[in-house]
């Protein structure tokens, strides 16, 4: 099949390739929406030229596309009051207290229909489609009831058909104790691995399970619980985990084999091991960690010592974390963390994707991956970490 060929310089992320897997003056040539061959220019089989049709980026660079894979993309409304609130003085965890924090969102998310949902998480996802974004992640979460986490999940399909982008639902039934449920989370959990999960499952609308746990969410033995469910129907989990003090979330993670742990600044060195045994990914959230005001981040250099792998995501949502640029998150993640740009860079291609269970799929520019990448007019890849945002690419290419 004659198919299409990029020439540019590639950033493919490949692991064993070198910095971001580097083939400067390459050629990416893809077909039927794969990737068919990854190399030098001047080395391009002549086979496959023929009859390509073949568009010269010149000096641009062509990395994987994008992949948020923490998002909390589809919510109604917004908390600027309870984010100014905490400007002044009180805390994530008091706001969550009083009511405002999450159970806000999920009053708003209740009242509003299906095409309410859509159109203001469209607006969103415009954003991040326009930085590059081929693949996000989008969880529940603000429903906390079967109808209305039904419809958070209906609204992240709906909008990968729409728009071209690959979605991957999480089912996060269980982010707060919802208010019918107050004071009786263990009744709420039986619902979720009862009621919500089958539900959601029958109607093909869960790729993953996640959980908040946290003194303010869920205790490990409720999380656990919830992971049990997700087992016996065949996902696979992700956790909020150690952001707000150490709960042990790192290591619960692990050993339910988690795709991912998310947040973990106050994960422990116990955790750390435990993941990386498991091969659980770190995801670091700096949007999050900027907008609760934390004062310690991650264990990056922990991470990076145990070999753990390390994502970064925007977790957009209208409380922790109101940022819609998968590029302003790999800034901060190297400002804020000290990660390299490498890394960043790596965290929102080749390791989102494995915080997905998405690698063999996309993430990196390799023959056999999915035709997704985007090409930007920079002089080098470590670009796209020193810009804050609005680095627009050339050229995107989806599924
Ligand atoms: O990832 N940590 C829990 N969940 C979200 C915040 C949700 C909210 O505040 O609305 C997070 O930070
Ligand atoms: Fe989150």
């Amino acid at each position: 099949m004659a198919g299409t060929i990029f020439l540019a310089n590639l950033a493919t992320m490949q692991p064993g390739l070198g910095a971001y897997g580097a083939i400067p003056r390459g050629a990416l040539a893809i077909a039927g929406g794969r990737i068919t061959w990854v190399g030098q220019a001047a080395a391009l089989p002549p086979a496959l030229r023929a009859g390509a049709a073949i568009h010269d980026l010149g000096e641009a660079w062509i990395t994987p596309g994008l992949i948020d894979c923490h998002t909390h993309l589809v919510f109604a409304g917004e908390r600027s009051a309870e984010y100014e609130a905490r400007l002044g003085g009180i805390s994530y965890e008091e706001a969550a207290r009083a009511g405002r924090g999450i159970l806000s969102t999920v009053s708003a998310t209740r009242a509003a229909d299906e095409a309410a949902l859509l159109a203001s998480a469209e607006s969103r996802l415009a954003r991040l489609l326009a930085e590059g974004v081929t693949t996000v992640e989008i969880k529940s979460g603000y429903g906390l009831t079967l109808p209305d986490e039904l419809k958070m999940l209906r609204v992240a399909r709906a909008l990968g058909k729409r728009h071209g982008v690959r979605v991957r639902t999480t089912l996060l039934a269980a982010h707060a104790v919802p208010p019918e449920f107050a004071g009786r989370a263990d009744a709420y959990v039986d619902h979720i691995t009862a009621d919500i999960l089958p539900a959601a499952l029958a109607e093909g609308l869960v790729d993953a399970v996640d959980a908040f746990a946290e003194a303010i969410a869920f205790s490990p033995s409720q999380t656990a619980r919830v992971f049990a469910a997700a087992a016996a129907a065949g996902l696979r989990v992700k956790l909020h985990a150690d952001q707000l003090s150490d709960g042990g979330g790192a290591a619960l993670a692990a050993s339910h084999r988690a795709l991912s742990a998310d947040h973990l600044e106050y994960a422990s060195a116990a955790g750390i091991t435990a993941m990386a045994r498991a091969g659980t990914v770190a995801v670091m959230l700096p949007g999050a960690f900027a907008t609760v005001g934390a004062d310690q981040p991650p264990p990056v250099a922990g991470f990076r010592a145990a070999g753990v792998a390390m994502a970064v995501a925007t977790d957009c949502n209208p409380g922790s974390s109101p940022m819609c640029s998968l590029l302003l998150a790999v800034n901060l993640a190297c400002s804020l963390f000290r990660m390299t740009p490498e890394e960043a860079l790596a965290g929102v291609t080749r390791n989102a994707a494995k915080a997905l269970g998405l690698d063999g799929e996309t993430g990196m520019l390799a023959p056999g991956l999915a035709a997704e990448f985007a090409a930007w007019p920079v002089g080098h890849p470590r670009e796209l970490a020193y810009w804050m945002g609005g680095v627009s690419p050339l050229i995107i290419n989806r599924k």
